[in-house]
């Protein structure tokens, strides 16, 4: 009997405990409104850690150059101190980062060779789109949560 009640009341701190918990994740989850988790730098491949922003060869758009919009602000606090510097920076690289990207979808390998380039053009064009997605990456990351990461123009 004894020991059945020292069971219950452990079993009873137990659920405490796990209520607790709850009580904790639903709370930090009703903190973070707006929540995106293209927001969080360790989201997606990480520049200058991830091999893709250097040697991916496909062409289908490579992150977050296959993002069409812009990432909307999560919060409305004051702007980071240089989030418009980095804006420009980003709508930058967003200009420069098509052009690579534009270049790999339209020709091939054969198309640089028959025009008398070395073989290896074709990919390192590709190589060259993989870094300025890196780029923008880093810049997206700069930017504060209470300003817009500029996406891509048409
Ligand atoms: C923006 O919020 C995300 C979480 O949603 C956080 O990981 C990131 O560090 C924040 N960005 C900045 C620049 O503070
Ligand atoms: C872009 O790439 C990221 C990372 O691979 C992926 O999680 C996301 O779903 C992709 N977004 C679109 C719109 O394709
Ligand atoms: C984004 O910023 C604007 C301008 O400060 C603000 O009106 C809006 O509420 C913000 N969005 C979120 C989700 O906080
Ligand atoms: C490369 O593109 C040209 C058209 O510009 C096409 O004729 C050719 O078949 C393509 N070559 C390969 C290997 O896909
Ligand atoms: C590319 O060209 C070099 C010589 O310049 C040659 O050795 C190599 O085999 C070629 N590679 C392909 C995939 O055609």
């Amino acid at each position: 009997m004894m020991k059945l009640r020292v069971l219950s009341s452990d079993l009873l701190r137990v659920c405490a405990a796990l209520a607790m918990v709850l009580v904790a994740v639903v709370h930090v989850h009703a903190a973070v409104p707006n929540y995106n988790p293209l927001r969080d730098p360790s989201f997606g491949p990480i520049p200058d850690e991830d091999p893709s922003y250097s040697d991916y060869l496909g062409v289908a758009p490579p992150f977050p150059g296959n993002l069409s919009s812009p990432i909307l602000n999560t919060t409305s606090g004051t702007p980071g101190l240089d989030d418009v510097v980095f804006q420009n920076l980003l709508g930058a690289e967003w200009l420069v980062y098509n052009v690579y990207q534009q270049g790999v979808e339209l020709f091939n390998a054969s198309d640089f060779i028959n025009a008398g380039f070395p073989n290896t053009t074709f990919d390192h064009i590709a190589q060259i789109r993989d870094n300025e997605a890196g780029h923008l990456r880093v810049f997206q990351d700069q930017i504060s949560n209470a300003s817009v990461a500029p996406g891509p123009c048409k």
